[in-house]
């Protein structure tokens, strides 16, 4: 048994940034991360706008920052939270940059700021096209100077201990005790007993069949929570980003920043109609939601397989000097933006919902935390602000901190059961858990997408069921695999999606019913 005093699943910024905190706070107490790939692989490594955050006080203000966010979660934002999260935003983000994070610069040495859709000024502090790779390796850099930091790669949580572990019951208010890991190397599931745990396990983008998210983001850390018995709301708010690119391929496809469309880029179908004026007065600038759903309706409208984006008047050495990584990208696809329009569609991106969380990141479990995209904290309501999720990651990270900063460490006081898996075999058949990601990935795209309806979604249900008895009968008896605990994983946030969806009579933000009245735009 491996015991410490914060166990943090998950190194992304969420739990790096929390990690960090707690280990230079206390050098004398134990903060073990576990990850289940390599230490940089996580959502934050792809993020490319950049960190929403006021800096600005002659053109910007915290009101306008304000109003944006409530604006784009379309009513169901917190506005006490809202508030919380955005004037927090400017002192976090200067830790990030004591840590050693680069942001862009102007000539006058001040922040360069861009801008993105749902904006009404420009604020994103953004490192060129590649803000999350350098906010990822400023924060591993510095997690390997604290001595009292342990990081643990390729170890995957499967699940959480609570007293269903220990006593076999399930009270109504559970306690968290640490979680059941297994070591990938080695094969052996590992008991890692912890005063606090925090959950930072990011998103769900791969139970969607096409998504900007790496393999990682198969929505664990939720599924945990949700077994463990805490609440989770808001999975109908699941987020299509508008602009991925594409290449008829399903998976994890490459995201063409909404920063390039605040750049100046234009929307046009394959007759060359700049379409989105039709759509919203803010066009491509529009939250998300509006610009996706816009998409969508060109699509069906004319039997296309994408839509276009259209760089060609933009300066191209400026371009290359914002967005290098985009610039490449399309090179080696062919793809010259001077002369060619870059063909996208919309893709699952990122989730508003999750586990519930109140302002210090508490969970309603006890001594389990969550922060980052796992999280819901009230800031997204309907449908995120572009680039609010780094910043709120960077403050529901701190303000955990800020909590347990305060709270006596106990010793232990419980004996943890060891993992067991008694009367299981090895899987003699991988390929029914490939078969029945592709089976969950179809479904969720085809009947969970951009645009609903109640009969797709209890279609959706239905077909979903059949898969869920299949894997949970395989999980029974089979011993721990990562590709099975992550099938069943997604399987648990599907179903979750999709039975939020059903209980929401009316459309906002990202949730689209055409059953019940439209909504704003299209
Ligand atoms: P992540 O960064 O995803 O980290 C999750 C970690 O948990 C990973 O280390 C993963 O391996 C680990 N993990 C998961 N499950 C387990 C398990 N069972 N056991 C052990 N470890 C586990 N947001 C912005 O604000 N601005 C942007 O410009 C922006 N651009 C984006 C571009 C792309 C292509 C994508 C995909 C997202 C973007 N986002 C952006 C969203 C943002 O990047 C994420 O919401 C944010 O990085 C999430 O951080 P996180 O720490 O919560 O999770
Ligand atoms: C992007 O760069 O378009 C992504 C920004 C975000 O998801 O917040």
């Amino acid at each position: 048994m491996i015991s410490t005093d914060y166990l943090v699943i998950g190194s992304g910024i969420a739990g790096l940034s929390f990690a960090l905190k707690m280990a230079h706070k206390f050098p004398d107490r134990t903060v073990c991360i576990t990850t289940k790939s390599d230490e940089a692989e996580s959502n934050t490594k792809y993020a490319q706008g950049g960190v929403a955050s006021v800096s600005d006080l002659g053109e910007d203000s915290y009101q306008k920052h304000i109003a944006d966010t409530l604006i784009a979660g379309d009513g169901l934002c917190d506005v006490t939270i809202v508030d919380m999260v955005v004037t927090g935003g400017p002192e976090r983000v200067g830790e990030l940059m004591s840590w050693g994070a680069q942001f862009d610069k102007g000539k006058n040495g001040q922040l360069e700021l861009g801008r993105e859709g749902g904006h009404s000024e420009h604020r994103i502090i953004h490192h060129k096209d590649s803000t999350g790779r350098e906010i990822e390796l400023a924060l591993l850099n510095q997690v390997r100077q604290r001595h009292n930091i342990t990081m643990f790669q390729h170890h995957f949580a499967i699940d959480l201990i609570t007293e269903h572990q220990l006593y076999g019951t399930k009270p109504s208010t559970p306690t968290c005790y640490g979680a059941y890991v297994l070591d990938q190397k080695m094969g052996k599931v590992e008991t890692f007993y912890a005063k606090n745990t925090v959950l930072a396990t990011g998103g769900v983008g791969m139970v969607y069949g096409h998504t900007t998210n790496p393999a990682i983001a198969t929505g664990d850390g939720i599924a945990m929570a949700y077994r463990a018995g805490a609440q989770i709301q808001d999975m109908e708010f699941v987020q299509f980003h508008p602009t991925v690119l594409y290449d008829g391929k399903a998976g994890q496809s490459f995201l063409i920043s909404e920063a390039v469309r605040g750049f100046g880029a234009y929307l046009k179908n394959k007759k060359g109609h700049r379409f989105m004026p039709d759509y919203d007065i803010r066009a491509e600038l529009a939250p998300r939601d509006i610009v996706s759903r816009s998409i969508d309706h060109e699509l069906k409208k004319f039997g296309d397989p994408c839509v276009f984006l259209d760089c060609t008047h933009l300066d191209l050495k400026e371009f290359k000097a914002h967005f290098p990584n985009i610039y490449e990208e399309c090179r080696t696809r062919h793809i010259n933006i001077e002369k060619d329009w870059i063909p996208i569609v919309p893709a699952a991106h990122y989730l508003c919902g999750g586990i519930v969380v109140d302002s210090h990141g508490r969970t309603t479990v006890k001594n389990l935390f969550a922060c980052g995209e796992c999280s819901r904290t009230g800031l997204h309501g309907a449908n995120r602000l572009a680039s609010n999720s780094l910043l709120e990651a960077l403050v529901y990270a701190h303000n955990i901190f800020g909590y347990l900063e305060h709270r006596e460490i106990f010793p232990a006081s419980v004996a943890i059961p060891k993992w067991d898996d008694t009367g299981t075999q090895f899987t003699k058949e991988k390929i029914l858990i490939k078969h029945n990601v592709d089976r969950l990935q179809a479904l969720m795209q085809d009947y969970v997408g951009i645009v609903r309806s109640t009969a797709r979604l209890q279609k959706g249900i239905k077909h979903l069921d059949t898969i869920y008895n299949e894997i949970e009968e395989l999980y029974r008896t089979t011993k721990v695999d990562v590709a099975l605990c992550e099938l069943r994983n997604m399987i648990n946030v599907a179903h979750l999606i999709i039975g939020q969806c059903l209980k929401r009579k009316e459309n906002k933000g990202g949730f689209y019913n055409i059953d019940f009245e439209p909504i704003r735009s299209v």
